[in-house]
């Protein structure tokens, strides 16, 4: 899109203005996930922590085959399944994977059978999302990935592969890795988020003042825009599941992308994407002490569910910058909780050994 099609946004804007433009700009969506989410209140965890206020966005209840930020970011990236007429929805992903699980509930709903290559793992089992996406009915094929620095060209060649074997049987197949949508999804999807959980805020006295989710960087775009958008201070900071280097530039583009598809422009700098990588410890995919421990504590104090990849990981985060002191009595923090839970029962080894009693 040229720039001089853009539309500069020089004032705060309504959430209402936000939802109206999706529709105005003919963004492809399909109404996939049970919104809005609740916001709850976690007033023990906050005394545990010492934080004035903490909300917990529940985007674990989304519904999809148990729920997470997926549903809100497939019903940017089915639309463009859907537009084209596909039959077989094809994706690679971790053999644990969220968007596995909830894209495979998303394509049953739709009417489309899907193909999941997953990367194939030492000491996989049937549990967790695995077990779901089973149960949902996904045909699940594992891919050995011969070297780690070649995983996406191995994978991208399966994919394809299975695609023309897809069309060789005379159907229509769909790429989500391939997706035009796919970064830009989740930032659309956020920054609805946004004009979502300000709305339930302001509804409870809320004035944010950091607002706290794991990403990697695409997510984390979405928060970025409606921080900007809506004119508001409080901080957005990622806790990255995994070290990448493209966690500021990530970010960046697809913040743009998102604004581009929207027909805004708005003044984006690197200053504005605040992310952590701090928290992954041991690996990507692999449950961390501290992030178990972060399960712990928020299942004690509120009965609230972690999982140990991503959100667990990212609510040690907030829990030491509470700690640090960065978090205090005058902050009001949002935590958006995206989901994962299944992964918890494919950990459930790790997570008894980190139980003191
Ligand atoms: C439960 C959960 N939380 C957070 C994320 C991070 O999403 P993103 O990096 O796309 O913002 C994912 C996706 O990988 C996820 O499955």
């Amino acid at each position: 899109m040229l720039r001089t099609q853009l539309e500069r946004i020089a004032r705060p804007l309504t959430p209402n203005e936000i939802r109206a433009r999706y529709l105005t700009r003919g963004v492809p969506r399909v109404p996939l996930a049970l919104l809005p989410t609740p916001l709850q209140e976690a007033p023990r965890l906050a005394g545990e922590l010492g934080i004035g206020r903490l909300l917990i966005k529940r985007d674990d209840l989304t519904g999809l085959a148990f729920g997470g930020n997926k549903a809100r970011n497939l019903e940017f990236r089915m639309a463009e399944a859907v537009e084209q007429g596909a039959e077989v929805f094809i994706a690679g992903l971790e053999a644990q994977s969220n968007s596995a699980r909830m894209s495979t509930a998303a394509a049953n709903l739709l009417g489309m059978r899907t193909i999941l290559l997953l990367r194939d793992e030492p000491g996989r089992e049937w549990q967790g999302n695995l077990l779901v996406d089973r149960l949902l009915g996904a045909e699940v094929r594992f891919v050995t990935i011969r070297e780690r620095a070649t995983a996406s060209e191995e994978m991208d060649r399966a994919l394809e592969a299975t695609a023309e074997e897809v069309r060789r049987a005379g159907k229509k197949p769909y790429v989500m890795n391939h997706a035009g949508a796919f970064s830009v999804g989740s930032a659309l999807a956020y920054l609805l988020c946004s004009a979502e959980f300000l709305e339930q805020a302001e509804a409870v006295d809320a004035e944010l003042t950091h607002v706290y989710m794991c990403s990697g960087n695409k997510g984390h775009a979405g928060l970025i825009l409606g921080r900007k958008l809506l004119g508001r201070s409080y901080r957005t900071i990622a806790i990255s599941q995994h070290y990448a280097d493209d966690r500021v530039s990530g970010a960046l583009e697809a913040a743009r992308d998102a604004l581009a598809l929207l027909g805004w422009e708005t003044d984006l700098s690197e200053s504005d994407v605040e992310s952590y990588d701090d928290y992954v410890d041991t690996a990507y995919g692999q449950p961390s002490p501290r992030g178990l421990q972060a399960m712990r504590l928020a299942a004690r104090t509120e009965g609230l569910m972690l999982d140990p990849i991503y959100t667990g990981k990212a609510m040690a985060g907030l829990i030491d910058h509470a700690r640090q002191g960065r978090l205090g009595p005058n902050s009001t923090v949002m935590f958006v909780h995206t989901g994962g839970l299944p992964a918890m029962f494919a950990f459930s080894d790790a997570i008894v050994r980190s139980l003191p009693d």
